[in-house]
């Protein structure tokens, strides 16, 4: 065995303001295996992570839900913290980056960034909401693409025809928030001037803390050129206020890395750890980062560069990892493919098929791992209960009945044993290069030999013989010597089943216990049921249970990324309102008296809507569904206490109900005959 080596390690921080999915899974369950592995080797491994709190999504999210953003990341960190040790992710702390920690490096790393001359304020051109009075982030302008000139697009690139561009560039912007036409103001930001840190960037690219493909991805970057990054961002901002700069906050993305140190720095006052031995700059510590490509660039461009220039040490690796896909295709609401940590928990589906089935694909490199649901079913079933836990299944019992529960002689020189043992060095540097799927053929390789031998000397047989005992003890005993060896090796990926197996052998499984046999002797436990069988009906239940047709169609790669791509109007399931809440809405039959095209509006119908005494104008999405004229004179109901809203194209003065996927099929409430305009719904 190696030195003991200091090691800390983190997973991205997932945004707190949605929940956690099988994508970000890949992430923290890779990084879990890592560090149980790490342990098992005997070095001293800590691992830290937290919610990232801070952002405009989030802030919007809180107002939406009618309470406070400190409210919101309370409960989500709730949630979060229950999903992760759902499925055995275990952080020797789990923080929060809205925290004095955080805040205290926030402000130390960006006051010596000053002093280094690397912050810069200078006066920027941006688009503001006058109506909800505040600067809109690019992902919440939408408007025409200035290229293809397909409506509806975001601020900063277009999902029709792929173009990049600057929100100034769409052509009718309007606000995703309130629907009005945004205006140009002035505000001063405060830039990181990554440009003159090139150099050192540069250098540091080359001297191995990166993956090679991540090192190429960086090339690019460098021939591109590196833009000053803009740190700063307006009131209001739920996030941590500028030092002498009042109304500025820090951007999220500034506070999140550092939300890492925060949360260290959390961990070093709870368990006596020194901060400056893992972050200071001649630190021996070894510091790694899993994280998705998405967020490459900030991890090893803005990240390191805050670091060095802030006089902390860089990260030794960063461990970049590809997206997730479901049955080969992006996460699907609509397909029920986009399937949350709570969900799977609830189906009654075993955190430890999904362990495995990800650590098979894991390969260490940028690539996308796929989900496949069959091949999730056939390959748990076949190599977990067909093949692993079989071995003890088919001999622990014998032992017990037969031979009270003690093991019996057992011969460590055969070959069997022997190439258990030493595979056992080639399995921990898959670990180690984070080649799980590796490391897993290697020890399913073993698996079969160990069913071989069991095969060749057919226990069951032996046991019907009269005068064979010591056969069938010594057969049995071998069978659960390599089982041991087995449990021992899938133990990072399989902790749960592992702690089982602890149980039934009456053992603790180490790394540098691996070939000492158990003795002679050594008494185990009755065997109990280890591990079931997927039902592929489970699996069914599962995405039926996750299948929403209830919204707009949301698509994600995984883990989701960038906040400004959370948007708060694309959740789905409206949160539980109380009846009292419910009274509140004043629901009224109206008749539709015009219904007209919008100039400009792709989804929008003009409607003029009759309430008995008034005429209210109310702008519906239903254009993909309805003609105009199909629609006047008909009666339907609408909310007609609903705030007037001012939109691109006018007044709207309450809302139209109706229900559907969205299409050509959205189909407007309609009351029974003998309704009148402006009779209250009840
Ligand atoms: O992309 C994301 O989900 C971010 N919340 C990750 C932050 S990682 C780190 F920098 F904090
Ligand atoms: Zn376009």
């Amino acid at each position: 065995m190696n030195q003991p080596r200091n090691i800390l390690v983190t997973s991205a921080l997932p945004y707190a303001n949605g929940p956690i999915h099988l994508g970000h899974l890949v992430e923290y369950i890779q990084t879990d295996i890592w560090v149980r592995f790490q342990r098992m080797r005997g070095h001293d491994c800590w691992y830290v992570c937290a919610d990232d709190t801070h952002g405009t999504p989030i802030m919007l999210r809180a107002e939406k839900e009618g309470i406070a953003p400190a409210e919101l990341i309370r409960r989500v960190h709730r949630e979060h913290s229950r999903d992760f040790a759902g499925f055995h992710v275990e952080f020797d702390t789990y923080y929060t980056t809205h925290s004095d920690e955080t805040r205290h490096y926030a402000e130390r790393i960006y006051a010596a960034l000053q002093d280094r001359g690397l912050i810069e304020a200078r006066s920027i051109d941006q688009f503001f909401d006058p109506v909800k009075e505040m600067f809109l982030p690019d992902r919440f302008i939408k408007g025409e693409c200035p290229r293809c000139h397909a409506k509806h697009q975001y601020g900063d690139s277009c999902e029709a025809c792929g173009a990049t561009y600057q929100p100034t560039e769409l052509i009718e912007p309007y606000s995703a928030i309130s629907g009005t036409a945004p205006v140009r103001k002035e505000s001063v930001h405060y830039f990181f001037k990554l440009g003159e840190c090139a150099a050192f960037l540069k250098e540091w690219t080359k001297a191995g803390h990166l993956q090679p493909e991540a090192a190429n991805k960086l090339d690019e970057w460098f021939r591109a050129g590196l833009n000053d990054w803009d740190i700063s961002r307006d009131a209001p901002y739920f996030g941590f206020e500028i030092p002498d700069a009042p109304g500025k906050y820090f951007y999220v993305w500034l506070d999140a890395p550092i939300g890492y140190m925060g949360s260290f720095q959390h961990l070093c006052n709870r368990v006596g750890l020194d901060f400056a031995a893992f972050w200071g700059i001649d630190s021996q510590a070894e510091l790694y980062h899993f994280i998705g490509k998405d967020i490459l660039y900030f991890h090893t461009l803005f990240w390191p560069a805050m670091l060095h220039y802030a006089g902390f040490r860089t990260p030794t690796k960063v461990f970049a990892h590809g997206f997730l896909t479901v049955n080969g295709e992006k996460m699907s609401k609509s397909r029920g493919t986009f399937i949350t940590a709570e969900s799977y928990l609830k189906e009654g589906l075993n955190p430890e098929w999904l362990r495995y089935y990800y650590a098979c694909k894991l390969n260490g490199t940028m690539e996308d791992i796929d989900l496949n649901l069959d091949d999730f079913v056939l390959r748990v079933n076949s190599d977990l209960v067909g093949k692993f836990v079989n071995i003890a299944s088919r001999s622990a019992g014998f032992i017990t009945k037969r031979f009270a529960s003690c093991l019996g002689r057992f011969d460590a020189a055969i070959d069997v044993f022997q190439e258990f043992v030493a595979a056992g060095e080639q399995v921990a540097d898959h670990y180690e290069n984070r080649d799980y799927g590796r490391a897993v053929r290697e020890i399913m390789r073993l698996a079969d030999l160990a069913n071989q031998y069991v095969d060749t000397h057919k226990p069951w047989e032996i046991a019907k013989t009269v005068g064979r005992d010591a056969d069938l003890h010594a057969v049995c005993t071998t069978a659960l010597q390599l089982f041991r060896l087995l449990a021992l090796y899938l133990k990072p990926i399989l902790p749960h089943l592992a702690v089982q197996a602890e149980a039934l052998l009456q053992t603790t499984l180490t790394w540098d216990a691996a070939g000492h046999p158990l003795a002679e002797g050594h008494q185990i436990q009755p065997y109990q049921h280890l591990l079931t069988r997927i039902d592929p009906k489970q699996v069914a239940a599962l995405v039926a249970a996750n299948t929403s047709n209830l919204a707009a169609e949301t698509e994600s790669h995984s883990p989701a990324r960038h906040a400004e791509h959370q948007l708060h109007e694309i959740h789905p399931i409206a949160e539980t309102i109380t009846i009292d809440d419910f009274a509140k809405i004043d629901l009224r039959v109206a008749k539709i008296v015009s219904a007209e095209h919008v100039e400009g509006a792709d989804k929008l119908l003009k409607l003029t809507l009759d309430l008995g005494n008034e005429t209210r104008t109310v702008f519906a999405g239903i254009k993909s569904a309805y003609q105009p004229d199909r629609l006047v004179g008909r009666l339907t109901v609408m909310v007609a206490n609903l705030a007037p809203r001012k939109m691109k194209f006018g007044l709207s003065e309450g809302m139209v109900l109706a229900a559907g996927p969205g299409g050509r099929d959205i189909f407007v409430l309609q009351p029974d005959e003998g309704a009148q305009p402006g009779m209250r719904v009840k």
